[in-house]
């Protein structure tokens, strides 16, 4: 028998390409998604990568009794749980709009999934909870630092409430186990160029900043800070394909559902283990799409740290998954996807 997996959120960019790759894996998906943050373009996109109309739920996880009711209708299996807002910024202005939402909807999808037999939970983390950290590369055992934004403090907190719960239900007949990943800096796009990233306004990210400046909807891209403590004076991140950090979900979602967790609570960090510079990305972005890239340096931007990067060991060893794809094909991907966005 299928398994089927609620991808909350799968109509955005995370979500669709997790989509897209649990299908391919056989897993049956259905997708709940309110559309407050993005069209109906990557859903389009999944069912044309995927040759069929995917079953769709428009409801917002903020509203109880749907999220009830939605458990109650469907069987399902195991929940990945990626609505919610995102913006770093915009959350420090709406901090109450943000702990709302994100919280909100986390707590009923836990309600529901122990109401209606659902045992298994992943939640969608980020490694912003381990701050600016005192020592690289990461590991899952490194401290989480307080959050700088009310987003990151979601993060933190949507954390320990799956914690909890894992601790609260664990033995009974409501049993919540629960995966946490902490993605590193997802880009790219699916290959397909049919999926992928679709920023509402001036992007806040990196590479959708640079495409949109190479495709010509922006004059020039910012880079924040050129006297950081780097070789190159510019800060560092692990720059994760979609489609790589897509295909670690399906290998946490069959270890879940084959009972090969190891306690009810696991972490994982979902990153390269590879630290590439601004500089460096802006480098190999122009050289493997042969485009020129108009760039100045600016001041620091407020909030970035200086440099993190992912030791993935533990998920190499314990999910069997590692990121696959270069810096340079995820960046071709990005830029195709741009090109098909601008129809060119
Ligand atoms: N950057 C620029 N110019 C831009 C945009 C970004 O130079 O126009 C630089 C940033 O200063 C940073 C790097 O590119 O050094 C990456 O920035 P992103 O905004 O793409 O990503 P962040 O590392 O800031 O974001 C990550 C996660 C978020 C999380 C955030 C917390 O992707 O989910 O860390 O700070 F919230």
């Amino acid at each position: 028998m299928k398994k089927t997996v609620l991808v909350s959120g799968g109509a955005g960019f995370i979500g669709s390409h997790v989509t897209v790759e649990l299908v391919q894996a056989g897993y049956d998906v259905l997708i709940a998604d309110n559309f407050s943050n993005c069209d109906e373009t990557n859903y389009k996109g999944v069912c044309a990568i995927l040759g069929k109309e995917m079953p769709l739920v428009k409801m917002d996880f903020c509203d109880a009794a749907a999220a009830d009711a939605l458990f109650a209708g469907h069987k399902i299996d195991a929940v990945i749980h990626f609505a919610a807002f995102k913006a770093v910024g915009e959350s420090v202005e709406k901090p109450l709009m943000y702990y709302r939402n994100n919280l909100e909807s986390f707590i009923n999808v836990l309600e529901a999934a122990k109401a209606h037999g659902c045992h298994n939970v992943l939640f969608s983390s980020s490694a912003t909870v381990y701050g600016e950290p005192e020592k690289v590369p990461v590991t899952e055992e490194s401290p989480r630092q307080p959050a700088t934004s009310p987003y990151g403090n979601t993060k933190q907190m949507c954390e320990d409430i799956l914690n909890d719960t894992v601790r609260s239900t664990e033995g009974s007949k409501e049993e919540i186990r629960g995966i946490l990943l902490r993605y590193f800096n997802p880009i790219g796009a699916h290959p397909s160029a049919l999926i992928g990233e679709l920023p509402r306004g001036v992007p806040n990210n990196l590479v959708p900043f640079i495409t949109q400046t190479a495709i010509g909807r922006r004059e020039c891209l910012s880079i924040f800070g050129n006297d950081y403590p780097t070789a190159d004076g510019t800060c560092l991140r692990d720059y994760i394909d979609i489609v790589d950090l897509a295909k670690a979900h399906v290998y946490a979602v069959r270890r879940m559902l084959e009972g090969k967790m190891k306690k009810g609570c696991e972490v994982f960090n979902v990153g390269t283990g590879r630290p590439v510079s601004v500089l460096e990305l802006v480098n190999a972005f122009e050289k493997v799409n042969g485009v020129k890239l108009n760039w100045k340096f600016a001041p620091r931007r407020a909030g970035d740290v200086t440099a993190i990067w992912a030791d993935p060991t533990l998920a190499n060893n314990e999910l069997g998954w590692k990121a696959e794809r270069s810096v340079e094909q995820t960046l071709a991907a990005a830029w195709a996807w741009e090109k098909r966005l601008a129809g060119k």
